[in-house]
């Protein structure tokens, strides 16, 4: 594949045409924060939290979206494309129940680097608190599952379904009802599951943790821990 020249927040890189613009910041050690994209996935851009500001384009964009181009200038800083970050960090975090402390993903969760990097707060008060009041299933030998936690990012069910081909994860309901759960929506330790944790290791947040806490930190988190730290 052919290799372009781009520029993000003044650094001169290298990536190869076409690719998206998140992938070659993240590869470079440059920080967008994301909830909803993986590598090998063609998944919508859920999240909103991934703008980006580029020459000559008079609105952000979405950086899992955006392709690299030759000669393209990247700005991850713009005031434009922060506020709208913050804005949706902000709505994302409105129904979500944070008890960090007693969280299993605490200090490895992707929700606290974004809340870093933008310089916003987990518990916001700009937006009305609702949070859902949701069961907590553990019938799983290995993991639990909160989904009061879940930010419907979509990680582990397209891990469970087009890269496994399981297929034991799916949506349900559509609106603030809207939710993970299995197929024939039965408990976790009942349905086809076949306890991979494949989808403990795609999840960004608490919302599926490993009961022993083993490979929370071979979660997909632990790269953007890195390299917001490294900021
Ligand atoms: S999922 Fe993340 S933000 Fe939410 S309580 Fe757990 S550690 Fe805190
Ligand atoms: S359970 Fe985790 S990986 Fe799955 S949609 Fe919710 S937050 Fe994303
Ligand atoms: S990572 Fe780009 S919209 Fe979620």
């Amino acid at each position: 594949m052919k290799t372009v020249s781009l520029t993000i927040d003044g650094k001169e890189i290298r990536a190869a045409e076409g690719d998206k613009i998140l992938w070659a910041a993240l590869d470079n050690g440059i920080y967008i924060p994301n909830l909803c994209t993986l590598r090998d996935a063609l998944q919508p851009a859920a999240c909103r939290l991934c703008f980006v500001e580029v020459e000559d384009y008079s609105q952000p964009v979405t950086a899992c979206t955006e392709p690299v181009r030759e000669g393209i200038v990247v700005n991850t800083r713009g005031a434009k494309a922060l506020r709208l970050a913050r804005t949706g960090f902000e709505l994302l975090m409105a129904s979500h129940p944070v008890d960090c402390a007693h969280c299993p993903a605490n200090r490895s969760c992707e929700l606290q680097v974004i809340a870093h990097h933008l310089g916003a707060k987990l518990k916001t008060k700009r937006f009305r608190k609702i949070l859902r009041q949701l069961p907590i299933d553990y019938s799983n030998p290995l993991f639990i599952y909160d989904p009061n936690k879940c930010v419907l990012c979509g990680k582990c069910v397209w891990v469970c379904r087009e890269r496994l081909g399981i297929g034991d994860l799916g949506f349900a309901h559509r609106g603030f009802e809207r939710v993970v759960t299995t197929f024939a929506d039965e408990p976790i330790g009942k349905s086809r599951c076949q306890d991979c944790g494949e989808c403990v290791l795609a999840c960004p947040t608490g919302a599926l943790t490993f009961k022993d806490n083993q490979g929370i930190v071979e979660s997909g988190c632990r790269e953007g821990m890195e390299t917001a730290a490294a900021q």
